[in-house]
């Protein structure tokens, strides 16, 4: 009996620090970092029956306390680009979603936040999209750089988006 319980309990472990699923398909998606923690990785697959990503992520220590943290309104309409990047020195440190059946979408807004008492330089936008159309992502930042912005495109014969990242370093 406790050895079930420590091994669930260390399963769940385990799972948490890889990140689990933070949705089911078609259900809505919240990825967010709390207290001082920094989003360090966002991960997702997409599955065609479904026409729909799983999400999960990872947050780290933040390099200084988080404040100031505000979600902006959706970010994008069904089936049309996504292009937002946080002001000043703002980072993401969150992602929301929820699905329509009828697009096959989904609509994101995303939580700015900063960093006391850092400051976002050498932003760029990853040269290349992050992941292909209908499949895994997998998006680590290194340490001392933040996600500030996003780039998303939809094609309706996929049904899916692929992604760019505006990534910073936080210094
Ligand atoms: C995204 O929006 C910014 C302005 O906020 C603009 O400068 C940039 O060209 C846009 N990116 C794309 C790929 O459209
Ligand atoms: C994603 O990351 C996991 C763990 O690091 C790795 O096993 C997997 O091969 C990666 N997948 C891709 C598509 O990079």
């Amino acid at each position: 009996m406790i050895r079930t319980v420590v091994c669930l309990l260390l399963l769940f472990c385990i799972h948490g620090i890889k990140g689990q699923w933070v949705n089911d398909y078609h259900d809505d998606a919240v990825l967010d970092c709390r207290g001082n923690q920094l989003l360090s990785s966002i991960g997702s697959i997409h599955k065609n029956s479904y026409e729909d990503r799983l999400w999960k992520f990872q947050c780290r220590p933040a390099p200084g306390p988080v404040y100031d943290c505000d979600w902006t309104s959706y970010l994008n309409e069904f089936d049309q680009v996504l292009n937002f990047t946080c002001p000043r020195d703002y980072l993401i440190n969150g992602m929301m979603s929820y699905f329509d059946n009828l697009y096959k979408d989904r609509r994101f807004l995303v939580k700015c936040c900063r960093v006391y008492p850092r400051s976002t330089t050498n932003c760029h936008f990853t040269a290349k999209f992050v992941n292909d159309w209908d499949k895994e992502m997998n998006f680590s930042m290194l340490v001392g750089e933040c996600i500030k912005g996003v780039y998303s495109v939809h094609d309706n014969r996929k049904q899916d988006r692929r992604w760019k990242f505006n990534i910073c370093n936080l210094v």
